[in-house]
């Protein structure tokens, strides 16, 4: 693997790490508003963050590269309301989805087949994750804010549990 691609993917590392701290965040954010079925999903929404940064560190050292951690940034601790906090969510997952783009970039200028093989199963993955952060949102945005809808949401997104991506 060149040294650029390497570089590249250990941001990607710190950027899934990022991911996961920013919904972490969101999550202890909406337990502190008593959405914990919002929580719940944050939360699953991180581990599943976890999960992607491991796959580019498994990845690496499957490749013989050498994997740098780099510091996390602070993710931010507030939002105005959940609806925020969702479109922030979608704006995120849009924005992963733009750096996975950029490696793939990469990978096809350094003619590096195998790296480029591993990064598809990201360009799926963040369809879905892109689909389901919107999905969210266009169901938050239908309550206006009222409580009643938001409730409703809150108790159907109790049911998310963590599935861990498979090795493929
Ligand atoms: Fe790792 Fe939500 O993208």
């Amino acid at each position: 693997m060149t040294d650029r691609m390497l570089n590249a993917l250990n941001e990607q590392i710190n950027e899934e790490m990022f991911s996961s701290y920013l919904y972490l965040s969101m999550s202890a954010y909406f337990e502190d508003i008593n959405l914990n079925g919002f929580a719940n999903w944050m939360r699953v929404q991180a581990q599943e963050e976890l999960a992607h940064a491991m796959k580019f560190f498994d990845f690496i050292n499957e490749r013989g590269g050498r994997v740098h951690l780099k510091t996390i940034a602070d993710p931010k601790q507030e939002w105005a309301s959940p609806i925020e906090a969702v479109e922030e969510t979608l704006e995120h997952e849009k924005h992963i989805s733009g750096c996975i783009n950029n490696l793939v970039n990469i990978a096809i200028e350094e003619k590096d087949h195998a790296t480029n093989n591993f990064l598809q199963w990201f360009i799926s993955e963040q369809v879905e994750e892109e689909a389901s952060a919107d999905e969210l949102l266009q169901q938050v945005k239908m309550t206006e804010g009222k409580g009643a809808g938001l409730f409703m949401i809150d108790k159907d997104l109790k049911g998310r549990t963590f599935v861990p991506p498979t090795a493929e």
